[in-house]
């Protein structure tokens, strides 16, 4: 099919005579993330679960219209048409300089976009692949216990991209026995495909969210999310600027949350034990996939892994220029504790980790290793007390496969980011590829990430008054 959505995926870059990705067949096939992906050796739920996802992207996709042309809101609840490509070669609304490409990966253009990662099919599916990691993580689509309790009836979901967290959520209220949920998804790209076509009552609005007031009145919805966003809102000083709005179209007695990940990445430390208090069942979660839970005083290293540290400092430098916040995870809990018309105020923060680490295969604090797996501990209300975290000494698959997810989508992040990082590193492109094998060799093949590093996730909700 010939669709800007199909044909925008990574195509393979010219030979070159450096070693990298792009330098010929042995690195075309070791150093992309695709054969990664496919590669990676997980026995893996979320992976097979990711090629669901794929059966999801080719489902009709709305036509795609340029993200200038989203300065004004169009509305789209309309499944017939297809996607046409904004070709340069064609003729057609779409205009050509509403994206770039670099590196043949397709970006949003113009002197004041500063999003800085693509909207192309990789990307999308990295960003699938992270949602169902931590829809998984977290245990359901939503986190917030006033959803669970009374399902809403009106949904937004801001910067939607392809529409998964909507169709997911969909399904998790079906089985509730509420299919009837409306969702509405806002991009400023119209990549989602019709969901209606999956029973899910649903609209597509397209809307740049730089253009602060958003398209809906006052109060039209029992429940706005917003997830992993900060990159495509420059705070300007002001951290989510989006935020009043949020709470402008939110129904009062209607719930906000807000998943955010921090674009730079830390080392966890040894973990002491948990208090048997605090054994609930996200913690009960936490100790299932494997992640830690992260609360005031939880102890972190810079991250240890050369490579990482190089990102550490190029994503820093380039997100800054950019006036995009790199720690969104610290700055959401007093924004929404500060807001007075917000009562409830809850969180849930995570650190998935990229891989086994060394201090939980040594047992430090723990169990030695060849322990007990978690899922035969004694958590639970017959556990007393007796687990600690660090007794996770063998992972289990499932938990396996969710770090290797955490890898790859990171990876993936650090190929998207790849003009700006490459930017902010005065690296040129030679330069580039050989750091890039460098370091998807550590990464995946010598497995470097043994020191504790992890993505930092979380979750914020709150009710309206
Ligand atoms: C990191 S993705 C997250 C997408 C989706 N929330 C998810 O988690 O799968 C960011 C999304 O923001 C959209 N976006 C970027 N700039 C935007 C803008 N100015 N207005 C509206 N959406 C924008 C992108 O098209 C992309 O779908």
């Amino acid at each position: 099919m010939d669709s800007w959505f199909n044909s925008s995926s990574s195509p393979p870059r010219p030979p070159k005579g450096t070693p990298g990705r792009n330098s010929g067949p042995l690195t075309a096939v070791v150093h992309t993330t695709a054969a990664l992906q496919a590669s990676i050796n997980a026995p893996t739920t979320v992976l097979r679960r990711n090629a669901h996802l794929a059966s999801h992207q080719s489902l009709s996709i709305s036509p795609i219209s340029n993200p200038a042309s989203a300065s004004g809101s169009t509305v789209s609840t309309s499944s017939s048409s297809k996607a046409t490509i904004p070709q340069k070669t064609k003729k057609s609304r779409y205009t050509s300089d509403s994206y770039t490409i670099r590196n043949g990966r397709r970006y949003i253009a113009g002197p004041k976009c500063s999003y800085p990662l693509p909207c192309d099919v990789a990307e999308l599916n990295r960003q699938n692949l992270r949602t169902v990691l931590l829809t998984t993580v977290y245990g359901a689509p939503f986190c917030a216990p006033l959803v669970s309790s009374k399902p809403p009836k009106t949904v937004l979901d801001l910067g939607c991209g392809t529409g998964l967290w909507s169709s997911t959520c969909h399904d998790y209220f079906s089985r509730l026995g509420h299919p009837d949920v409306e969702f509405t998804g806002l991009d400023i790209v119209p990549v989602a495909p019709d969901l209606k076509e999956q029973g899910v009552n649903w609209r597509f609005v397209q809307h740049d969210l730089r253009r602060l007031q958003l398209p809906f009145p006052d109060e039209s919805f029992d429940m706005v999310f917003l997830k992993d966003m900060s990159m495509a809102m420059p705070t300007g000083g002001s951290e989510f600027p989006i935020f009043e709005e949020m709470l402008r179209v939110l129904k009062s007695g209607g719930v906000i949350e807000i998943w955010e990940s921090d674009a730079t990445i830390r080392a966890l430390l040894p973990q002491p034990a948990i208090p048997p208090s605090t054994m609930d069942r996200a913690l009960q979660q936490a100790i299932t996939t494997g992640t830690y839970p992260l609360v005031p005083g939880t102890g972190f290293s810079t991250a240890q892994n050369t490579y990482i540290q190089d990102y550490n400092a190029w994503v820093s430098k380039a997100l800054e220029k950019r006036m995009i916040t790199l720690l969104p995870c610290t700055v959401l809990s007093p924004m929404m504790l500060q807001e007075e018309k917000l009562a409830d105020c809850g969180n849930r923060r995570l650190v998935v980790l990229l891989g086994e680490v060394r201090w939980e295969r040594e047992g430090v604090g723990g169990r030695p290793s060849g322990s007990r797996r978690p899922s035969e501990s004694s958590v639970g209300s017959g556990s007393k007390g007796k687990y600690r975290q660090t007794e996770r000494a063998a992972l289990t698959d499932e938990q396996s496969a969710l770090r290797s997810t955490a890898l790859l989508t990171f990876v993936q992040m650090i190929e998207s980011l790849e003009p700006a990082l490459k930017e902010a590193s005065q690296k040129g492109q030679d330069e580039w590829d050989r750091w890039w094998a460098g370091m998807m060799t550590n990464l995946f093949e010598q497995k470097g990430a043994m020191s504790g590093e992890g993505l930092e996730v979380g979750s914020w909700w709150a009710r309206k008054v």
